[in-house]
């Protein structure tokens, strides 16, 4: 089964073309990281107004890429949510478009499940499974006891991690989005500074991120006021050393008390080098627990996973919609 998958719900343009949930015969992605930098954060207008003058340009491309006509194609899947609602609409009317002009089923993918389903690319699931969330958007801790079971764990009650990389990034002095750039920094520091690492109450997979990254802007604001040298090495260290602590530690206490197979993780976030080791070596540990990231190309916003999603989606209920 071939599926056109559409991903539009911030500032990447993407279509891609995957077969049978697995191979990926196009991935054509145009993202507008350089437009919103200059911004320091995606501006929704703008964001919008670029979607639409690339969409098409988009499906072309993924089509040459995988060297397919449109009447290949067994199923659409795009996008519907969460994601900003002017930067949606362009990839879910030209999706339905092309879909009904070459009378081809549809479905509507849910951006976080896509993110999920990216790790599908990489490893079959096997069941029961965690699923950690880590966006720009969103964290949130799942247990899937089978394709598209989700039984929410926990979730931050402020920021986002994604988010907090990148507001951490703009008092560092690093282009938006910032997240790698700090990943990268932290990789040439120590963890020196004395920062929170927020577990909230031993029970709870709830998230906080808000108090860390406080106390990274007012570090920074403190040695300002004082005229003294910050070190960006080590205080990016020390974010991230504190943020991978509280994800890895919920994340295993969640493996264990599920007793899952294997852990996938899943949005930008995945592709921090930081937190890939330090999960790999908690999952060394227990034998047998299978972990699995996404390539990196994968993490960030694309669309095969939106394709991958949309294909279990349709096997799993058989029903499309317009
Ligand atoms: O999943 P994504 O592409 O978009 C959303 O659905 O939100 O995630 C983007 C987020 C941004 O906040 C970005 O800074 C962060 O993922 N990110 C990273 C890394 N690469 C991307 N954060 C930490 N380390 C990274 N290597
Ligand atoms: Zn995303």
């Amino acid at each position: 089964m071939i599926v056109l998958g559409v991903e539009s719900s911030c500032d990447e343009t993407a279509v891609a073309i995957v077969k049978d949930g697995k191979e990926v015969l196009a991935n054509a992605v145009y993202t507008q990281i350089d437009i919103h930098k200059e911004f320091g954060g995606v501006i929704p207008e703008v964001a919008s107004r670029h979607h639409v003058q690339k969409i098409t340009y988009v499906f072309e491309e993924a089509l040459r890429e995988a060297n397919i006509t449109p009447d290949k194609i067994d199923l659409v899947a795009v996008t519907t949510h969460p994601g900003l609602i002017g930067s949606l609409l362009v990839g879910i009317n030209a999706a339905k478009a092309f879909a009904f002009a070459h009378h081809i089923k549809y479905v509507e993918v849910d951006h976080i499940v896509g993110h999920i389903y990216a790790n599908y690319i990489e490893s079959d699931f096997n069941f029961p499974m965690i699923a950690l969330v880590v966006s720009g958007g969103h964290t949130e801790l799942l247990l899937m006891k089978d394709h598209y079971q989700f039984e929410l764990l926990g979730e931050t009650l402020d920021d986002a991690v994604g988010e907090a990389y990148d507001k951490v990034g703009r008092v560092l002095d690093l282009e938006y989005p910032a997240g790698v750039k700090v990943d990268n920094l932290a990789a040439t520091g120590e963890p020196s500074y004395h920062l929170p690492v927020v577990l909230l109450d031993k029970d709870s997979y709830n998230f906080s991120f808000s108090g860390l990254k406080s106390a990274v802007i007012n570090t920074v604001n403190k040695c300002h006021m004082k005229g003294e040298e910050i070190n960006k090495a080590d205080l990016a260290c020390s974010f991230q050393t504190s943020v991978v602590k509280v994800l890895v530690s919920k994340t295993i206490k969640a493996a264990k008390e599920y007793n899952v197979k294997q852990i996938v993780v899943a949005g930008g976030v995945a592709a921090n080098k930081g937190l890939r080791k330090g999960l790999k070596d908690a999952t060394d540990e227990i034998p047998g627990l299978i972990l699995t990231f996404p390539k990196m190309k994968y993490c960030t916003d694309n669309a095969a996973m939106i394709a991958v999603a949309g294909y279990f989606k349709y096997i799993l209920s058989n029903t499309t919609n317009y």
